[in-house]
């Protein structure tokens, strides 16, 4: 069962019906350092992008990004954000409603960037997760995380993912390796959280 109830998907239509606590109006500084400090190679895949800033960040970066979320009026709000970009950064977004739980559905991509979207899943299905990623990045792709590191006594919240997680996760033996991990911070809306940011590169 997922963390947000028998039926997620409402759950996160309910959320996005008001500003949602994650939308900071801006992609979260902690993950973009993390990019910039190791940059990726597109095409890139934003799983659960919510209202787009972070594949806006790096479509501006000269990336060509596709942003998937399975909330309607999420990729309706990342999509009014394209209108206003330059015509040259617009034309490398691509937004649409998607499932992507399963990224190798979605493609072949350079990078998958995840900026709080593997730790609203269990391990159960954090795992299959991971192992549908593998086959969804190149040779030499990169998944950049950030997720929470600390946990709430609160319905419908994230879980805490360590840093040990990570590197269990993703091992050298099953085909990953860990260029980055590193304390980070996630910002809200209501208070910032101690998080985890990792960059891990498929061999
Ligand atoms: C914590 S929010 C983060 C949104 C955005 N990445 C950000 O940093 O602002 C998690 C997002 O994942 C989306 N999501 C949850 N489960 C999903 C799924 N199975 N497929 C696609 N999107 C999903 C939610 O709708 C939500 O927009």
């Amino acid at each position: 069962m997922s963390r947000f109830g028998p039926d997620p998907q409402t759950f996160f239509d309910e959320v996005y019906r008001d500003t949602a606590p994650w939308d900071i109006g801006v992609a979260q500084p902690s993950l973009l350092r993390l990019i910039d400090d190791l940059p990726p190679r597109g095409p890139v895949l934003d799983v659960g992008c919510g209202s787009g800033d972070l594949s806006i960040a790096l479509a501006g970066r000269g990336l060509t990004v596709r942003g998937v979320d399975f909330v309607a009026a999420a990729v309706l709000q990342a999509q009014a954000k394209v209108q206003a970009l330059e015509p040259e950064v617009a034309a490398r977004l691509a937004f649409d409603v998607a499932d992507a739980l399963r990224p190798s559905r979605l493609g072949r991509f350079g990078a998958v960037v995840d900026s709080g979207f593997y730790h609203l899943f269990d391990q159960h299905q954090a795992e299959r997760f991971a192992r549908d990623l593998a086959s969804a990045l190149v040779p030499g792709g990169r998944y950049y995380l950030l997720a929470f590191a600390s946990e709430f006594p609160i319905p419908n919240t994230p879980r805490a993912v360590s840093a040990a997680e990570v590197r269990a996760r993703f091992p050298h033996a099953g085909g990953w390796r860990v260029l980055d991990l590193r304390d980070a911070e996630f910002q809200s809306r209501i208070a910032p959280v101690p998080a985890v940011a990792a960059c891990i590169e498929r061999v």
